[in-house]
């Protein structure tokens, strides 16, 4: 098993490039389920979540081919739907990535019939999927869950319904968006989710010949059509991959140049970063706007306070690496996890790391700055791992994470994109450390 070996205290200086986003990307891939016609998506990042869903999306009868860029961050991704008689998605696929979820609504619509496994639950919490199955149900769908699968069909087309989530989801917004793509009549989707990755996707169905209003509003509006065309799509900059590396310079300090990001889906991590004392930048590049942070050494933190919601405020994506940026801030700061039960698994490492911290259910009291020191941690979950990346830039001495194929399933070429701005990190094979 790999593993990443750091030698933290050195500031970063540089420039990183940022890819595509993956949780964009995971929708748009289902999508290909939709139409007969060939689908071609670009700007992937290689990573494995992206390769799960194309094997995912190969079971269901799937022609995909995966391309990789000369650099070998992205992929493109070619993809022809004829269908199955009898579409499946297996639990050994969908237990290792519960986006898999996604291939439901899209099945429904286009095949009447699917038949998905359960994920289950997941390091971070239970994550339920009843927002997506009460939404389905209502358009028509007869849903009968047996052996940990949910069986589903529709008679003849799904309907439309005008309908209210009970609770923000981003998963439950993209699945039902997805097949009101395909169902007859006008569907409104209200109290949908504001994520950028959904208007993304509604971009991509609309460039496929769906008809839908309101896209990056809580009210969608969707009329469904026969059928859907295939077409080309880059998808958008991954802005969690991009507040990453700005958490890893706040906390390590030097000055860093983010290529190809889009600053109006950061906004609440640059408003935080600057209030911390940060200096951020904006300005156009060649292809796509930059981002550049600069904390010089020796520069003090301020210390804030962080509520994770849904989109547009704190995503709840980065606040295991704002945990660790505030390690490093002068004061008291306060993070609430407002979206997942379970989600301070690093808090546990960090200390390790001589991090001081409390975590009382859903909230961390971090007292800093705290002088971390290197020790062996064990990554948790995908952005655990990048926390405990993070805290290892700024550690004296050898930090060694363990169990990274949570990172792999998330970040593009981590530790390339991080050597490029000076980083001592190195993936090392398990057998070798
Ligand atoms: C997506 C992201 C994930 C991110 C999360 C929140 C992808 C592939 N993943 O996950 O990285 O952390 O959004 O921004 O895009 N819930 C229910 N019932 C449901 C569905 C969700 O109660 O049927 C709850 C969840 O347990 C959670 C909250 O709603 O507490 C938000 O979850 P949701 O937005 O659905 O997250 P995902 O789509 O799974």
């Amino acid at each position: 098993m790999d593993r990443l070996v750091i030698q933290g205290g050195h500031p970063l200086r540089g420039r990183i490039r940022v890819s595509g986003a993956k949780n964009a990307a995971l929708p748009c891939l289902a999508a290909a389920l939709l139409t007969e016609e060939p689908l071609v998506l670009s700007n992937l990042p290689a990573v494995a979540d992206i390769r799960t869903m194309v094997k995912v999306l190969q079971a269901l009868g799937t022609e995909a081919s995966l391309e990789p860029h000369p650099d070998g961050f992205e992929l493109t991704a070619r993809l022809a739907c004829a269908g199955s008689d009898d579409p499946k998605a297996p639990y050994d696929l969908v237990k290792t990535m519960r986006a898999s979820i996604l291939v439901l609504g899209p099945l429904l619509a286009r095949f009447g019939r699917a038949t998905v496994s359960l994920p289950g639950g997941c390091a971070i919490g239970a994550r339920p999927v009843n927002l997506h199955l009460e939404a389905l149900e209502r358009m028509g769908a007869l849903l009968e869950i047996s052996h940990g699968y949910i069986h589903a069909s529709v008679k003849g087309r799904l309907k439309a319904i005008d309908h209210t989530f009970e609770k923000v989801s981003v998963g439950a917004t993209e699945n039902i968006l997805m097949a009101a793509a395909l169902a007859e009549g006008t569907t409104v989707l209200r109290n949908a989710a504001l994520e950028p990755e959904i208007g993304d996707l509604a971009q991509l169905l609309v460039e496929m010949g769906a008809s839908i209003e309101g896209i990056g509003t809580g009210t969608l509006t969707i009329t469904g059509v026969p059928q859907l065309h295939g077409c080309e799509h880059a998808v958008i900059a991954d802005r969690i991959e991009a507040g990453t590396y700005l958490c890893a310079v706040a906390a390590a300090c030097g000055d860093v140049v983010l290529d190809r990001c889009e600053p109006e889906h950061l906004r609440s991590l640059l408003d935080l970063l600057e209030r911390s004392g940060c200096v951020i930048t904006e300005r156009d590049g060649q292809d796509g706007r930059q981002l550049r942070i600069q904390r010089e050494e020796g520069q003090k933190l301020r210390s804030k306070d962080v509520t994770t919601l849904p989109f547009p405020g704190f995503p709840t994506d980065l606040q295991a690496q704002v945990m660790a940026v505030m390690t490093q801030a002068c004061g008291i700061s306060v993070i609430n996890e407002g979206i997942f039960e379970n989600r301070f698994q690093h808090a546990m490492e960090l200390e390790r790391l001589g991090a001081n911290l409390r975590t009382d259910g859903h909230t961390a009291i971090i007292a800093g700055p705290a002088a971390l020191t290197g020790c062996t941690v064990m990554a948790t979950d995908l952005r655990a791992s990048a926390a405990l990346v993070i805290a290892g830039l700024v550690a004296k001495g050898e930090t060694i994470v363990d169990r990274i194929y949570h990172l792999d399933r998330g970040y593009s070429g981590l530790e390339k994109k991080l050597q490029g701005a000076g980083a001592r990190i190195e993936r090392v094979g398990g057998g070798k450390v």
